[in-house]
């Protein structure tokens, strides 16, 4: 597809229609000052605002989804993420929100792994476990960013170089991260990696998603395309089992409360501390295929989750504990959002059954996730 750049979409939009600068303007991806890292690197905020309602605001720093405005039924414009309006709250500490997760998104057991006969040490940052990448993963990083408008929407893409041996991982990785909005209230996100040594990959994104914009997310009505689920163990590693959802609380196969069953005296819940874990994917990845839909009966809000990933690590916020403070003074209680992360299975460099992770020299890793935004 062609690249547009901005001046001259302004300038053919003001030819064909005469529109006025700022009404143009609105169409492109617009970008602001958001702050300094702590060693004085500028930090953008990337806007992005389709014709139907729909408004994203993503940071360079961690490719943060910051804001995310939808169209409730009435057309009511809401933001449906969790996060904070100012950088330093991000650079304080929080749970992932709306971050580009990586090198491995969710766990790997005991923090290592072998690979061609060789073993990897990883930070175990999360008890004996590593998670989301170690103590400075990809949802830390600065990231290099451009922008740019064509037929298929507005387009953020960022990119970083991950050395050799960064939180312990071999070889380096170029990844690449396009998000990009349609006038078909799409939002994409497109993921591709390149390696120098075999390594593993899994990326994802970790927005906290939030239909109400206020409240829990109990009430919310989920569905998800998947017959079995990853069962794991109290420190949430998979077992290796694929445990069939029917006749369990973990069976969203039709629409039903995410708050249901969450209380239910299940093992596997009460492990979690409610729902914190991997389903498979019906279809099992590679073409992108329906996910998730969940479904705000007060809102009507609607949101579609499509991927090309094999599985999606549904969390419920369970951590969260109201220590956190986010836009407009909204205090981030217990289950007040939930996650949906696209990706392969958890400890997959640890589970020879599992999906590989592996990328290799000469491979491009790809991923593809789409939330689709509608209301009823
Ligand atoms: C993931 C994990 C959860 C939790 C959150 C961040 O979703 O699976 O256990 O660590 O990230 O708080």
């Amino acid at each position: 597809m062609r690249e547009i750049r901005r001046p001259a979409v302004l300038a053919l939009a003001v030819l064909l229609t005469g529109c006025s600068k700022t009404q143009t303007e609105k169409l492109i991806v617009t970008k602001q000052p958001f702050g300094k890292t702590p060693e004085g690197a500028p930090v953008d905020l990337y806007t992005m605002t389709n014709s139907k309602g729909v408004r994203v605001s993503i940071t360079n720093y961690g490719g943060i989804i910051v804001s995310l405005f939808t169209p409730d039924r009435n057309g009511q414009a809401g933001d449906i993420v969790l996060g904070f309006e100012r950088l330093e709250d991000y650079l304080k500490g929080h749970p992932y929100f709306g971050a580009i997760v990586g090198r491995y998104g969710n766990r790997i057991a005991k923090g290592r792994f072998t690979l061609d006969g060789v073993t990897y040490k990883l930070a175990q940052n999360n008890g004996e476990n590593h998670l989301h990448g170690g103590l400075k993963g990809f949802d830390k990083k600065l990231w290099q960013a451009g922008d740019w408008t064509d037929a298929e929407g507005q387009h953020l893409q960022l990119s970083y170089t991950s050395p050799d041996g960064e939180e312990g991982y071999p070889g380096t990785l170029n990844v690449r991260v396009t998000y990009t909005l349609n006038e078909q209230n799409q939002f994409r996100i497109d993921y591709a990696a390149t390696t120098d040594k075999a390594t593993v990959v899994n990326l994802t994104n970790h927005s906290y998603f939030n239909l109400a914009g206020e409240g829990d997310i109990l009430g919310h009505l989920l569905r998800l395309n998947a017959d079995r689920f990853t069962p794991v163990d109290a420190g949430l590693i998979p077992t290796g089992e694929l445990r069939p959802v029917k006749g369990t609380p973990f069976d969203f196969t039709a629409p039903t409360a995410i708050g249901a069953r969450i209380e239910q005296n299940d093992e596997q819940l009460r492990f979690g501390r409610g729902y914190d874990h991997n389903f498979v994917l019906r279809g099992g990845g590679g073409a992108l295929a329906e996910a998730a839909e969940i479904y705000e009966p007060k809102t009507g809000r609607v949101l579609k989750v499509l991927t090309s990933e094999p599985g999606v690590q549904f969390y419920t916020g369970n951590f969260l504990d109201g220590t956190l403070t986010g836009k407009g003074g909204r205090v981030y209680v217990r289950r007040s959002g939930l996650c949906l992360e696209t990706q392969h299975f958890p400890d997959s460099p640890n589970q020879p059954a599992f999906p590989s992770t592996v990328l290799r020299p000469g491979e491009t890793y790809r991923s593809t996730t789409v939330w689709e935004f509608s209301a009823r």
